[in-house]
């Protein structure tokens, strides 16, 4: 195994809230790496600094040997990053493979349209979206939008997923479908940072898991490590445990 992702002292203040604090880990080649903590605590930060979409106010991300400090994310992007956000936003008045097709262009500059859409129609079958690929993205039921989310960043022929809560919202057969597609994509080489509430399917998916609280890293380790940690256990009391466990 070698050091894929690594983040470095990395931090992000707003004003006077320290939202990143300090963050430090890797993400191994090949790995499906779960970011948990309670609302607040700084996971969706997290994402925007390793994606570019925030500077950081300290530390650096490093992928494959790289320092990305100072790129942008579109620059991160065709090194490799691609991302699935919280908050899906599809353009409702294109159709899906249209949607991907940003994707796959926004991920690779210079390639040829038959080349970008190629891409787009094979990130489409992954996620097991074929067969609404002329449809208009706004019929999409919510997994579907979720799984259009995740198509765009595969479209981008990332190295390293980065997926926001891409279960929230969804019914447990949904989600267990959901943590088969993750699953296969990991056969396919790709490596899998997730933020994730629903702890079943951290349990089912992540090799290690990360625990933020107050935007500190809490922990780290295996599920089975994490979940009898006292401190974990404290920090998801003091505050959304239900929702975490649900
Ligand atoms: N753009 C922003 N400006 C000011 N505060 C922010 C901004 N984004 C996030 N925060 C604050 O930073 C903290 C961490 O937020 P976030 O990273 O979204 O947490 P999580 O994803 O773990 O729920 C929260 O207190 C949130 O209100
Ligand atoms: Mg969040």
């Amino acid at each position: 195994m070698s050091v894929l992702l690594r983040t470095s002292s990395l931090a992000k203040r707003f004003g006077g809230l320290a939202a990143v604090d300090d963050v430090s880990f890797d993400v191994e080649r090949g790995e499906i790496f779960a970011i948990i903590g309670p609302n607040g605590a700084g996971k969706t930060t997290l994402l925007n600094l390793i994606s570019g979409l925030l500077a950081p106010t300290a530390g650096s991300v490093v992928l494959d040997g790289r320092d990305l400090t100072g790129l942008s994310t579109a620059e991160r992007c065709h090194l490799g990053l691609g991302r699935a956000f919280q908050v899906v936003q599809p353009f409702p008045e294109m159709t899906v493979r249209e949607n991907v097709l940003v994707g796959a262009m926004f991920g690779k500059p210079g390639i040829g349209r038959g080349e970008a859409e190629r891409r787009a129609d094979e990130a489409l079958a992954h996620v097991g979206l074929g067969l609404r690929a002329d449809d208009d993205a706004e019929d999409l039921t919510l997994m579907e939008e979720k799984r259009l989310e995740i198509a765009r960043a595969l479209a981008t022929r990332p190295t390293v997923l980065l997926l926001d809560e891409v279960m929230a919202g969804l019914r447990p057969a949904e989600a267990r479908a959901t943590v088969a597609l993750i699953k296969r994509l990991r056969e396919t080489g790709l490596t899998i940072v997730f933020i994730e509430h629903v702890m079943p399917v951290v349990r089912d998916l992540a090799d290690r898991v990360l625990v933020m609280n107050y935007g500190k890293v809490l922990t780290s380790g295996s599920y089975a490590e994490v979940t009898q940690d006292a401190r974990v256990i404290e920090a998801y009391l003091g505050s959304d445990q239900e929702e975490a466990t649900a």
